[in-house]
């Protein structure tokens, strides 16, 4: 049997239901802030993603989808939204003199060790504003993604950090401060780290190994060497967070795994995924548009992992079950009372109910089996007699009541009396 690929999971009914509700619980919350949607391929040319998210990336070094197509190009399946976003948005002329707000949605392809809350194919919900310098749309980003937990009762859930990375001089400036720090202490670093320290050694902070953390911790922090305007900036984002109590904590070690952010980076993360803890996570990007070719816009956004989201509205919310129920389930008892049967269920579908038509012959007994298991609280069921008489009966599915026979005429009209 060929079976799905290794970290691609299937998303089934009845979780779809879940997937569709929280979909668009979401694009209505992104829309009250005037977010409009963007869609986007999911293939790019490789150099987009190497130029914008960073050569030294775990995503571009070891992470990406890569092939050669047909006349020899090298295409990536996109490991994240926001460089093809803004490639979008530069190619269509979408930032020249004008600000964006936009959302995506959908999904992404990392070659990662696949685990609980770490898939090969995952699907985020994200947000980029173009254009805006700040740091009142850092405000607005952050706040909408607050918003979002509030809008799925997960406030208590989740916690937020914030740094600011400074601008391109200061950053480079501390990079040599930090790497003569490392290089001070090369002898206690793990191999990954030592290959960062020549490449990208901010995301020596990022690291999880326990040995390290006591040299991390102890390491020059950036946020001391920030440029005076950035400064400024994360003090006004603090000050907007602590205007609508949003809470946070400073976390001068947050450096994101990705190249293109500048000043603010923001991640949510919840101590009830184990070790996959990070939610949602974005920042600001200023130079991103200027490197993958366009003039430099300032930008910032967010991603909300969505199977992330879900597990832990599963674990929080275990009961809460998200069924599509059909409202009618439509037996049919023989090829006159299907033909019949197909012009009336397009009646009752334009009245609005949620109509399952029997499809597939057989008996009374048997079709009326399926349209218990179906859920549906009416059977209705139009055989020959019924036909002769003009007639069709309502069964109650769920109630005790006795079955009526009314005029075939009648049904829709009917229905819309006893269950509107
Ligand atoms: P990221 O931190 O790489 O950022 O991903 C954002 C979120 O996507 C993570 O916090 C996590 O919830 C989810 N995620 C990432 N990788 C996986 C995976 N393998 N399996 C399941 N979920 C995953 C970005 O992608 C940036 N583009 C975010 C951004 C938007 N920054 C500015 N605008």
């Amino acid at each position: 049997m060929i079976q799905a690929v290794r970290g691609m999971k299937d998303i089934l009914p009845p979780e779809s239901a879940k997937w569709q509700k929280i979909e668009s619980a979401l694009s209505a919350l992104v829309a009250s802030y005037g977010y409009l949607e963007i869609r986007f391929p999911l293939i790019e040319c490789t150099e987009l993603f190497s130029r914008s998210v960073g050569e030294e990336t775990d995503i571009v070094e070891k992470e990406m989808y890569t092939f050669l197509d047909r006349n020899g190009e090298s295409l990536t399946l996109r490991p994240e939204g926001t460089a093809g976003c803004a490639r979008a948005a530069i190619e269509h002329g979408l930032l020249y003199n004008q600000t964006q707000r936009l959302w995506y949605q959908g999904p992404l392809f990392r070659h990662e060790r696949p685990q609980k809350g770490r898939y090969r194919q995952f699907h985020q919900f994200g947000v980029e504003a173009f254009g805006f310098i700040g740091p009142d749309i850092d405000i607005e980003v952050i706040s909408l993604s607050a918003a979002i937990w509030k809008k799925l009762n997960l406030e208590k859930q989740v916690t937020l950090q914030i740094n600011s990375l400074g601008n391109l001089d200061a950053r480079t400036h501390y990079k040599k401060i930090l790497t003569t720090y490392f290089k001070q202490h090369e002898s206690l670093l793990d191999e990954d780290s030592r290959r960062r320290l020549n490449s990208n050694p901010l995301r020596i902070l990022d690291s999880k190994n326990p040995m390290l953390q006591e040299l991390i911790n102890n390491s020059p922090k950036l946020i001391n060497y920030l440029d005076p305007e950035s400064i400024q900036h994360f003090e006004l984002l603090c000050q907007g967070l602590d205007k609508l109590k949003i809470a946070y904590k400073i976390n001068t070690n947050l450096v994101r795994g990705l190249d293109y952010y500048s000043r603010t980076v923001f991640e949510w993360t919840t101590d009830k995924l184990g070790t996959q803890s990070a939610v949602c996570a974005g920042g600001r990007y200023d130079g991103l548009v200027e490197t993958i070719g366009g003039t430099p816009t300032p930008a910032v956004g967010f991603a909300l992992g969505l199977e992330r989201l879900i597990a832990l509205l599963e674990i929080i919310y275990p009961d809460e079950k998200e069924e599509i129920i059909p409202s009618i389930y439509f037996v049919n008892l023989d090829n006159k009372a299907f033909a019949e049967a197909l012009v009336l269920v397009e009646k009752l579908r334009e009245s609005g109910y949620r109509v399952i038509l029997h499809c597939g012959g057989g008996g009374l007994k048997n079709q009326l089996k399926k349209a218990d298991k179906s859920g549906a609280r009416f059977a209705l069921i139009l055989g020959e007699e019924e036909l002769k008489s003009g007639s069709i009966i309502i069964k109650y599915l769920r109630e005790a009541r006795e079955q009526e026979k009314i005029a075939l005429s009648e049904c829709v009209n009917y229905l819309k009396r006893i269950s509107p």
